[in-house]
């Protein structure tokens, strides 16, 4: 079993993720903690929770965190996840209530535990970096804990939130330049699960309307139809969701390590990850940036087939 912890901005995709993390039997979702970033964080908190009963785990705890970013003002996502986040799908709302404790402090407890028992965990963060640049720079000894990062965020390519930027970065782009200086200092080691392959785990109506039978399965059927829907398609990429597979099944994943560094203030480009694949062994002393002291493990390509079928077969 692999310990893992997801912070989401729940949305339509999220909840693909979710899904996935609270059923699969590889996987030991120690907790859940919350960001605003496509819709408000109460209703991100109310999707959660919502998921997460239909996973059958009201046992995983879940925490509040940061409602809006660390600079950045809030700019939501509704128009792909709906008015409440959910797809306005009217799935019975959970009454279950979140842990006391702030996302941060849950994430310190839990990593501070992992650190004792040495079974350590994957943070899986799929929404602005907000709680993470929090966590990191609150309680840097919590990464002994922590095995390494996985995060849904950033491209390599082009962006969605703007030409240049991918949505969860463009959000918070302060929490994004603090978490992966952050990590680099506190040698966590980091994948970014960017656009480059966000878009490649498809998931076809037709494979959907097999889904029946349990409020897991009913549910991930319903996700499917609306992010299909939405994009006026014959299937939907389960986004986030791929970000757990790749944790799942590192296999289906190929990732460069490469240096990266965000845009805090470009006019056209704030928020962007500017991943340098130049050659650096030739000589690039005239560029007076150096190279970025921040390395990440890049994902380039994905086996979206597998992906899709573990998704499929963990949901249902
Ligand atoms: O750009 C895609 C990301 O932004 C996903 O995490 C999606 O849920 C939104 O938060
Ligand atoms: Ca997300």
């Amino acid at each position: 079993m692999k310990p893992v912890i997801l912070d989401v901005d729940t949305g339509l995709d999220d909840a693909c993720a979710l899904l996935l993390a609270a059923r699969h039997p590889e996987l030991d979702l120690k907790a859940v903690t919350c960001a605003g970033g496509n819709v408000g964080l109460d209703d991100v908190v109310r999707n959660t929770l919502t998921v997460l009963d239909a996973a059958g785990r009201p046992d995983v705890p879940v925490a509040r965190g940061a409602a809006v970013p660390l600079l950045q003002p809030v700019r939501m996502a509704r128009h792909v996840h709906g008015a409440d986040g959910l797809g306005d799908i009217d799935w019975p709302r959970s009454a279950r209530t979140t842990d006391p404790r702030h996302a941060v402090e849950l994430l310190r407890d839990v990593l501070r535990e992992a650190a004792a028992t040495g079974e350590l965990i994957t943070l899986i963060p799929l929404a602005p970096l907000t709680n993470i640049a929090l966590l990191l720079r609150t309680y840097p000894d919590a990464t002994a804990g922590l095995r390494e990062i996985v995060f849904m965020g950033g491209a390599a390519g082009i962006g969605n939130a703007t030409a240049s930027a991918e949505f969860n970065i463009w959000t918070d782009p302060e929490a994004a330049a603090i978490v992966l200086t952050a990590a680099s200092e506190l040698d966590v080691p980091t994948t970014m699960y960017g656009l480059d392959v966000f878009y490649d785990v498809v998931v076809t109506l037709e494979q959907a309307r097999g889904l029946s039978g349990s409020p897991s399965a009913e549910l991930a059927r319903k996700l499917i139809e609306k992010r299909s829907s939405l994009y006026q398609s014959d299937g939907a990429s389960i986004g986030d969701g791929g970000a757990v597979c790749a944790v799942i099944d590192p296999s289906g994943l190929t990732t460069q390590p490469f240096p990266v560094r965000i845009e805090l203030s470009g006019s056209w480009s704030r928020g962007r990850t500017i991943v340098d694949t130049r050659d650096w062994s030739a000589d690039l002393t005239s560029d007076p940036h150096g190279l970025s002291p921040t390395t990440v493990q890049v994902a380039t390509a994905v086996d979206g087939k597998r992906y899709a079928e573990m998704w499929l077969a963990t949901v249902s």
